[in-house]
């Protein structure tokens, strides 16, 4: 029996999808304000967890959303804020998923949702994205108190999926994230979303490299 951990941001959800909303908001800066605010808020999660100092998912996301207004001199109200943070509960699923989640349904794969992101934040994104009946569980690394890629979350993952680590696959568009998976015995897909994207020059690799959410599906069906 194999159990599936899917990454969530960035993997399931699009979070270029803030974009629009904040093209009304700082005009033609959406683009580098959205990588900006990424790129931060998954800092900070690395930044803390050395620290072993743990502030959740969404205390992260809300410091780089601060953070990224100042670098960028964006001066944007609470009230822009917060619409923003409400969006990032709101985010899109990536326009492959829902077919694949269908087709590895019906194979009767496990399905989990496997994130930082604090739970409540999960189950809000998913229900919204209409993709929460899929998975069998969503393991959020809240429980741990720290993040990816730190061992205990993906030792957490083959716990709660009660699968083998060598039959528990994480499936990420992030490298870290695969990396991480890796170097804690599991196996896991690289999804690269992106051509302009490459993998890290080490030594955890992962097992699978594909291009589209259906050519992994295809893996496990
Ligand atoms: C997630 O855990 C790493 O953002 C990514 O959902």
């Amino acid at each position: 029996m194999k159990a599936l951990a899917f990454d969530v941001y960035g993997t399931l959800i699009d979070t270029t999808g803030v974009t629009t909303t904040l093209h009304g908001m700082v005009g033609d800066q959406a683009m580098a304000f959205s990588t900006l605010w990424r790129a931060k808020q998954l800092e900070y999660t690395w930044r803390y967890g050395l620290m072993g100092v743990y502030r959740n998912f969404r205390i992260c996301t809300k410091q780089a959303l601060d953070f990224s207004c100042e670098q960028l001199g964006c001066d944007l109200s609470d009230a822009e804020k917060k619409a923003l943070m409400q969006k990032y509960l709101e985010l899109p699923v990536f326009d492959d998923v829902l077919d694949g989640l269908e087709r590895l349904k019906s194979a009767n794969v496990a399905m989990y949702a496997f994130s930082n992101g604090v739970p409540d934040d999960l189950t809000q994104l998913l229900t919204h994205a209409q993709i929460i009946d899929f998975m069998d569980g969503i393991v959020s690394v809240d429980v741990n108190k720290t993040f990816k890629p730190n061992p205990l979350v993906y030792q957490q993952f083959v716990e709660v999926a009660g699968t083998a680590p060598r039959k528990s696959w994480l499936v990420s568009s992030n490298g870290f994230d695969v990396c991480g998976a890796v170097a804690a015995g599991m196996r896991a897909v690289w999804l690269q979303r992106s051509a302009a994207v490459c993998f890290d020059h080490w030594e955890f690799e992962p097992d699978k490299v594909v291009t589209t959410f259906d050519e992994m599906t295809d893996l496990f069906v």
